[in-house]
């Protein structure tokens, strides 16, 4: 189990959905120095339209990272398989408030030792997940329609990251703000101004000529901002 580091840092999670399946463990290795978590997309092609990878490719890839694994997952039955992540080596599991039954999933999530995150779409609003606030450990606000890398920042989610920071702050939790889609050295000052403390990053990175250059240029102009 990796410690995911004191609540409210500023880190930088790439999405591996963006590098190259045939070399993920390389892939990763290189941005491993400019980078804090690893954000592993989990897609079951009901939740959303497009499939990804499971739990066989955590177990594999586990050995090669010492970071913390950050797995979303945009799946319409997440608890049927927390246990399977959890014993492939995730370290937080992030499920989805519109599948329902959030409380149960936070409940099973902290009972299997996993940090448990909590994701809302961007038409999705923010009185949907405020309720659960003080149980979870990390709020994502997703910043596009999740099913796919390399679309476009939605910047009308910010004011639901702001909401998100006020309420967070006001009540002293120890919780995480993440967003998701579209994040880029343009887009990550952005999310950070309203409030965001993890930046996950696919395309910008992974799709880069030197992934490791421009994941230390995402974070160099996300700390500009802090
Ligand atoms: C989208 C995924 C993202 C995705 C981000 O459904 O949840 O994590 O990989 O990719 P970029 O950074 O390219 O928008
Ligand atoms: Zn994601």
């Amino acid at each position: 189990m990796i410690d995911a580091g004191p609540a409210g840092r500023l880190r930088l999670a790439p999405s591996i959905l963006s590098a190259d399946f045939a070399h993920l463990a390389a892939s990763v290795a290189t941005v491993d120095s400019e980078t804090d978590w690893l954000h592993v997309d989990i897609m079951d092609g009901h939740f959303v339209p497009n499939v990804s990878l499971g739990p066989a490719v955590v177990t594999s890839l586990r050995p090669y990272s010492s970071h913390f694994f950050d797995c979303h997952l945009m799946m319409t039955n997440p608890g049927k398989y927390l246990e399977a992540f959890r014993r492939a080596g995730a370290d937080g599991c992030t499920f989805h408030v519109e599948v329902g039954g959030t409380a149960q999933l936070i409940r099973d999530a902290h009972a299997l030792g996993l940090r448990a995150g909590l994701a809302a779409n961007p038409d999705t609003p923010f009185s949907s997940v405020a309720p659960y606030l003080g149980e979870i450990d990390l709020l994502l606000l997703m910043t596009v329609f999740p099913g796919f890398g390399g679309q476009s920042f939605m910047g009308e989610v910010m004011d639901k990251v702001r909401a998100a920071r006020h309420e967070i702050d006001a009540q002293h939790l120890a919780l995480d703000l993440e967003v998701d889609g579209g994040i880029d050295v343009t887009t990550a000052p952005v999310a950070v101004a309203a409030g965001a403390n993890v930046l996950v990053a696919g395309s910008a990175i992974f799709a880069q000529p030197d992934p490791l250059v421009a994941a230390r240029a995402i974070r160099d102009a996300a700390s500009r901002s802090v």
